[in-house]
């Protein structure tokens, strides 16, 4: 005599090792109280169906609720028999309310109950996450707004190229998550559509109300085809592929911070709270909560190919490789989760030497301007740029700044050059000039700040 819920079909016993490398409790029941709402819902649906009197309805609801309590003071006793949480909440109801128990299962199967449990957790999770997101964005943009006379050098393939707004380089790190953000909205709009009334494949022969049980659970609307409600989990995919491209941002923001308080850079000092120290070398202050985020995003990556190598090359509808979906989505929205905090916490606390980032600060980043300079008096760009980089090569030869050029000197490469040429260096004067949308001046910066927090305070 099997125990199993599918065990009728079944003499032989299933092998201990088989039990185990099945099971998907010790993983699944994270969403018990997921499951609990999606029976709870289903046995209402089948009332409303008069598959259930209201008596067996509400014995049902109490004894759901009564397992729901079990889970929640953590007293739950789960048997070695309980494949996952659908099976063990199913039998332990039948426990507490005898046969009757066995009626919410009328025309469900586990495949379309596992798919509507794992969108009402993801559903919860995306809104805590969400919610962590946009503090990082905040956290971001409040540097930006009380750090704008900060200046700095800006790098393109690492090399010092022109000089930025300390609160530039924080904006751009805000606006990939403005846009991460608007792509949470939609991955959470498409989770949230219910599967729930598929059945194991074919759909549901009760005449359910598919659109009341939807409604009663908060999804805006229901799954269109049986077959394609069982084994969907292009959400589960975009949330993983969501979360690996806010990793890839949060791991670029990790790596500038890294690279940026190291001794050699010295623009930033993490705090305390989010550095770590060596076990052998005194001195050392190590950026491991970066490290870990930069670590963490390819985990992430991992995470999306991983499951994308489960999906492909399956047949229609269930099969128990979609099993594998849980332990992805559930690490992934774990792993979220702490690498926002500690962004936003290290993001928050960290120092920035606005002293040693004015120290970086050298004139070879004023190239550029020379060459502006000079168009601003007319002459073409490209024939600027030439000129320019005689004025470089000319403070080679020299030894010296180009401030210290002699005006004697810079006449000989253009005779656009006069006493007014002084104003190029200053690093202020160079920023300044970027006014255009998007630029590195004040005005765009304070734009940014505006609009930036305009969508987090709508979001
Ligand atoms: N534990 C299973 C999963 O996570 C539930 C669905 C099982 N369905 C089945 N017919 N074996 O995917």
């Amino acid at each position: 005599e099997s125990v199993k819920l599918w065990g009728g079909r079944f003499s032989g016993s299933t092998d201990p090792v088989m039990e185990k490398f099945n099971a998907s409790l010790p993983f699944d029941k994270i969403m018990w109280k997921q499951d609990i709402q999606g029976s709870i819902a289903y046995a209402k649906a089948l009332s409303r169906a008069n598959l259930l009197t209201e008596d067996e309805c509400n014995t049902i609801i109490e004894g759901l609720e009564t397992v729901r309590n079990e889970w929640a003071q953590e007293i739950f006793e789960t048997q070695p028999q309980d494949e996952d949480i659908h099976t063990a909440n199913e039998r332990r109801l039948k426990e507490l309310v005898g046969e009757v128990g066995g009626k919410v299962h009328t025309g469900r199967s586990r495949n379309d109950q596992v798919a509507v449990d794992m969108k009402l957790w993801l559903r919860e999770h995306l809104t805590e996450i969400g919610e962590h997101l946009t503090i990082l964005a905040r956290v971001l943009v409040g540097r930006a707004d009380r750090e704008k006379a900060v200046l700095m050098p800006g790098y393109t393939h690492l090399q010092r190229a022109q000089p930025i707004r300390w609160s530039h380089l924080l904006l751009s790190h805000a606006w990939p998550l403005v846009t991460d953000l608007e792509r949470l909205q939609e991955l959470y709009s498409r989770v949230n559509v219910c599967p729930l009334g598929s059945g194991a494949l074919a759909g549901n022969p009760f005449h359910i109300d598919r659109e009341q049980l939807a409604q009663d659970l908060g999804f805006r609307s229901i799954t269109e085809n049986s077959l394609q409600a069982v084994s969907d989990r292009d959400y589960v995919v975009e949330f993983l592929f969501w979360s690996s491209l806010v990793g890839s941002h949060l791991s670029r923001l990790a790596e500038d911070v890294i690279l940026y308080s190291t001794r050699e850079f010295g623009y930033i000092k993490l705090s305390d709270a989010y550095a770590t120290g060596s076990s052998l070398m005194p001195q050392k202050k190590n950026p491991d909560s970066m490290e870990l985020i930069r670590g963490k995003a390819g985990t992430l990556a991992g995470n999306l190919c991983g499951f994308l190598a489960v999906l492909k090359g399956l047949p229609s509808t269930y099969n128990k490789d979609l099993q594998e979906d849980k332990l992805k989505m559930f690490e992934t929205a774990s792993i979220m989760k702490g690498l926002l905090q500690v962004a936003a916490g290290a993001v928050e606390t960290m120092e920035v030497d606005a002293a040693a980032c004015q120290k970086g600060l050298t004139e070879e980043m004023l190239a550029t301007d020379i060459a502006y300079y000079l168009v601003k008096k007319g002459m073409a760009f490209r024939t600027a740029h030439g000129k320019a980089g005689e004025v470089v090569k000319l403070a080679e030869e020299l030894g010296c700044p180009f401030s210290k050029i002699p005006l004697s000197e810079l006449v000989k490469v253009s005779s656009l050059f006069a006493d007014d040429v002084s104003s190029v260096w200053n690093f202020e004067h160079s920023v300044e000039q970027y006014e255009a949308a998007g630029g590195t001046a004040l005005s765009s910066i304070n734009v940014q700040i505006t609009k930036v927090t305009a969508f987090l305070d709508n979001f």
